[in-house]
């Protein structure tokens, strides 16, 4: 808290209710009362309903139009006032007043502002007495622009006012309106947070907002759509004893005598869009670094005091370095109850707190690692996005992708021996591959018509726009080359950022940009990356050693599926292609078209040839059989010629291969024979990751058995060289990636069944249960080792429990457990979604989520809504896997075909090598 002014109690009263402007609207904002969480008296339904989401009108009003018109451009000044006790209706509420003031742009009768309101309530009223506008700046010029309707469109969710006159061009007018919105928790606009404090004894509240993707228009009337830039001038009113945090930094803080109530006034917001305004009031505190005092994190006081924020606070500096944006002001805040993973508002970013706090007594090094992915991805956000703004949310995918791509560039900077680089392939490559293979897929960048709706909106945070944003835009890197790649987009060299600073842009003007800095192509930028970023799905590009040929082909995992999106491209691509012959690397080449011959590829009988180095490029590959025998005895007989990531793609190519019919499966399964020697991180993640999915199908069979024969074959050399160095997993290797690959041979050990394995951890876990607060299993372990639920006080904690719970193949158990989804006070709202997604996850639990989120749907809907954007996710995979399975019901039926045919030669391959 500020050193306080005090002002009168009447002085207060009146900048609250400062009415010199003439139009008065006041609204009641949001008032949803069913998005309340009801406790106790939540009903269930058992309804079967699908899900029902609203298509664009075709009407030609502009109020019937999902999009603004370009006729106003505006400016907020607006206080707000959030309220952390019920009201005399046992409500919690926020009031605020806003002075909008737009520039006409274009001639106009007509205002249009976004204002969420569902239920038309008695708050809404418009005084006619005094319904004029004021115009232009300093002078109070009358031009009799009387209101003549005021409504508001449920659908596009705007406020209407039509006037009598017309605004005139390069004019400036004033909006003033009065509202009253509810502080629901419902984790969208500006909503409140429940917590507990000093163990349990006390309920705290804080208000906070999420705007993104469109609920800055529930907390308060405005522009809000992402190309709208404005300033903010946003005043917080909060009680005593709280502190109220924004965009930008505090100025001062006035003490309003009498009332226990204090006005906390900030600098201006630079321009900016509605999605990215933040404000917090809470009972928070701090820390920061000595040399750089602005750079802040909050938390609950206890985590603070626990030195829970003392990672993340070690970790931006660096970060912050990498974007080469040094703010002189940044908070970072963990929150109890926040629905995405963070949120990365201009000055104030909000995290879950499990992306924010550290605890070495609990968290475990998986836990530190998704902290700096996390604060590197929202940091690379400050200028990519915030600074320059995709124009509308169409082109998304290049923002998420930017961070998701530069997060690995931040992370690894800030933990530079944790490999961060090369795990990209697995967190963000191999992720787009399997959604990308499938014919629903879509263009990374839509159309601009093709996004109206805020639930089409949503749908947008998906993960053809993380993670293959992620990868094209680290190809366009690869070929370009870091430094220009860099150099095209930095601040310090002037040319994209600088020039679209506080504007918005399309993606063409970054390729130009990036053109400019000039690396000499046979194509220009925009030509090479719009058949990546407007077509869908990527090629398999097959290279035959023995004629040189090299073509390319659209792959796609379902065998006779049809691709209905037509393409300008014909699914062709310009493919660029690093490879090596034999251990040397050759110039690059590039494939533009359907085949070609490039005669260096054609390599005598006891060479091998290997492309897609480093899996720089968005593409699998495959090679005629020669090739892919030598390739596999060189894995076999000295597998550390190929580094870690060309073995890692060479296993995952080859098992989507063979699932899309293209290779032989026993081919593929031949790529797990050299792991017997492997003991990397990244290669054993992938080769489970593709084993995992022969478990799921497999389960129940006499496959099965055979397989876990092999794979506890497989793993003891890992595990003994483990369980040695760990002496009896006790301790935890010193090497990052090691701890990973540490955790892998624990889980394979114990689910193949290798003996003293589950002895082992269960006397762990029969220790623990006897002494709770003396927990002797290394956090890195507990996922693993714990199948049960608790009540947990350290928020990385719960979530190891969640998906440990989810583990058991019980099927009353997972029916209990999902049950608990239904009620928040068992599973907090913010995780709901991934719990429905663990329990997804374990092939038991595939039908078991499935029937119960239709069976729930009506309630589900309700409470989670469009409102979360994992929630969105969700239902979009769901949506897609109906559609893809419309005739089967559940469980793929092209899935389900391939495993009949080959289910013989897989088991006969398991038991050979098994033996
Ligand atoms: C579902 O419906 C059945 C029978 O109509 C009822 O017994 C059951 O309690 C309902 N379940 C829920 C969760 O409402
Ligand atoms: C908004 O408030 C700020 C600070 O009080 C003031 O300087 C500015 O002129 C106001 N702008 C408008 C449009 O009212
Ligand atoms: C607004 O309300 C008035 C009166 O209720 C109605 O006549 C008019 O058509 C409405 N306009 C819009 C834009 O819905
Ligand atoms: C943060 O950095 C300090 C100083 O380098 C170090 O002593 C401390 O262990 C670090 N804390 C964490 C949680 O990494
Ligand atoms: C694998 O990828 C790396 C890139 O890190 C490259 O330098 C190396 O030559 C490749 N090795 C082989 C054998 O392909
Ligand atoms: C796959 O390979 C195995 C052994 O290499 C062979 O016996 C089998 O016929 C092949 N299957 C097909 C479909 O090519
Ligand atoms: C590990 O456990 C095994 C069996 O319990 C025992 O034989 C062995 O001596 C232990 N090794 C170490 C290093 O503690
Ligand atoms: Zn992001």
């Amino acid at each position: 808290m500020g050193k306080g002014y005090y002002i009168s109690k009447h002085l207060a009263t009146a900048a609250m209710v400062l009415a010199t402007i003439a139009l008065v609207t006041i609204i009641a904002l949001s008032v949803v009362y069913n998005r309340e969480k009801s406790k106790n008296t939540a009903k269930f339904s058992n309804a079967t309903t699908s899900p029902v989401f609203p298509t664009p009108k075709t009407s030609n009003e502009p109020w019937d139009k999902y999009r603004l018109p370009d006729t106003l451009s505006p400016q907020y000044n607006m206080t707000l006032w959030p309220r952390l006790v019920k009201n005399a209706n046992e409500m919690y509420i926020f009031t605020g007043i806003s002075r909008v003031m737009f520039t006409c742009v274009k001639k106009t009768d007509l205002i249009l502002s976004h204002s969420n309101k569902k239920t038309k309530k008695k708050h809404s009223y418009f005084n006619k007495k005094t319904s004029n506008l004021k115009c232009n700046a300093g002078n109070s010029v009358n031009v009799n622009l009387r209101l003549f309707t005021l409504n508001y469109t449920t659908e596009t969710q705007y406020l209407v006012i039509q006037l009598e006159g017309k605004l005139k061009p390069g004019k400036d007018y004033w909006l003033y309106t009065e509202f009253t919105g509810k502080l629901a928790d419902d984790l969208e606009g500006f909503y409140r947070s429940e917590y507990m404090e000093d163990g349990g004894k006390s309920e705290k509240i804080i208000a906070i907002t999420q705007m993104q993707a469109t609920y800055a228009r529930k907390a308060f009337p405005c522009f809000d759509e992402p190309g709208m830039k404005a300033v903010f001038h946003i005043p917080l009113i909060h009680d005593l004893g709280t502190t109220a945090l924004s965009n930008s930094q505090e100025i001062k803080n006035v003490i309003i005598d009498g009332m226990a109530i204090t006005r906390t006034i900030f600098g201006p917001i630079k321009r900016t869009s509605t999605n990215l305004i933040a404000f917090v009031v809470s009972d928070f505190t701090y820390i920061n670094a000595k040399d750089k005092k602005g750079v802040r994190i909050w938390a609950r006081k206890r985590a603070i005091e626990d030195g829970q924020g003392d990672y993340a606070l070690n970790i931006t500096q660096p970060i912050l370095e990498v974007n080469s944006y040094p703010p002189v002001f940044l908070d970072q805040i963990a929150l109890p109850d926040f629905n995405s993973g963070a949120m990365e508002n201009w000055g104030l970013v909000t995290y879950r707190e499990t992306a924010l706090l550290y605890d070495p007594r609990t968290s475990a090094n998986g836990n530190k690692q998704r902290i700096v992915t996390v604060v590197s991805h929202e940091l690379a956000h400050m200028w990519f996005r915030n600074l320059v703004t995709v124009k509308w949310w169409n082109d998304l995918g290049l923002n998420e992708g930017f961070a998701s791509y530069v997060e690995y560039l931040g992370a690894d900077y800030a933990e530079p021996t944790w490999n961060m680089k090369d795990q990209i392939i697995l967190y963000d490559l191999q992720r787009a591959f399997a959604v990308d293979s499938l014919s629903s897929s879509h263009p990374l960048s839509r159309k601009e018509e093709e996004v109206n709706t805020p639930s089409e909106m949503s749908e947008m945070f998906n993960t053809i726009s993380y993670s293959k944003g992620a990868a094209v835009l680290k190809m366009l890197s690869e070929f370009l080359t870091e430094p220009v790649f860099s150099k095209g987009l930095s601040v310090r060299f002037t040319n994209y950022l600088k020039q679209f600073a506080f504007g918005s842009s399309v993606h063409l003007d970054l390729w130009l940009h990036l053109q400019k800095v000039g690396v000499k192509l046979l194509y220009s930028v925009h030509k090479i990356m719009k058949r990546w970023i407007l077509q869908m799905g990527f090629p398999v590009v097959t290279i035959d050693t023995r004629t040189g040929n090299v073509s390319q082909k659209h792959f796609l995992l379902e065998t006779e599926a049809v691709v209905d999106r037509k393409s300008e491209f014909n699914y062709e691509w310009f493919v660029p292609i690093k490879w090596m012959k034999k251990g040397q690397v050759q110039d690059q080449l590039w494939l533009l078209q359907k085949s070609a011959i490039h005669k260096p590829m054609k390599v005598s009988k006891n060479e091998w040839v290997l492309a897609n180095l480093h899996v720089l490029g968005y593409f699998r590959v495959n090679y005629d059989l020669g090739n892919w025998d030598r390739l596999l005895s060189q894995l076999e007989s000295n597998h550390q010629v190929i580094p870690v990531v060309n073995r890692t793609q060479i296993l995952d190519d080859a098992f989507n291969l063979a699932r899309a019919s293209i290779i032989n499966i026993t081919l593929a399964l031949r790529t797990t024979k050299y792991l017997l020697h492997e003991q990397e991180y990244i290669p054993w993640e992938a080769a489970l990751h593709d084993l995992n999915y022969f478990f799921q199908l497999f389960d129940r069979s006499e496959v099965y058995g055979a397989m876990q024969a092999y794979l506890k074959k497989q793993v003891k050399p890992l595990s003994e060289y483990f369980g040695t160095i760990s002496s009896n997993w006790t301790t935890v290797p010193s090497g990052h990636t090691d701890q990973f690959t540490q955790i892998i041979a624990l889980s394979i050990v114990c689910s193949t069944g290798v003996e003293g394995c589950r002895e082992l951890t269960s006397s762990w876990l029969k220790k623990w249960m006897q002494n709770p607060p003396n927990n002797e299993i290394h956090p890195n372990l507990r996922s693993t080792v714990y199948c049960m639920f608790q009540k947990a006080t350290v928020a990385a904690e719960a979530v190891k429990l969640r998906s440990a719970l989810a583990c058991t193949k019980v099927p009353w158990l997972l029916n209990r457990y999902l049950e608990y989804i239904m009620n928040p006070e068992k599973i907090c709202k913010q995780d709901a979604t991934s719990t429905i997604g663990y329990i997804a996850s374990n092939i038991i639990g595939q039908p078991l989520a499935w029937d119960f989120v239709r069976a729930n749907w009506d309630y589900i809907f309700k409470l989670y809504g469009t409102g979360s954007f994992t929630f969105s996710r969700l239902i979009s995979d769901l949506k897609r896997f109906q559609k893809d399975n419309a005739e089967t019901g559940f469980g793929s039926g092209t899935q389900i075909k391939w495993l009949e045919e080959k289910k013989e030669a897989i088991l006969q391959w398991f038991l050979s090598e098994s033996a």
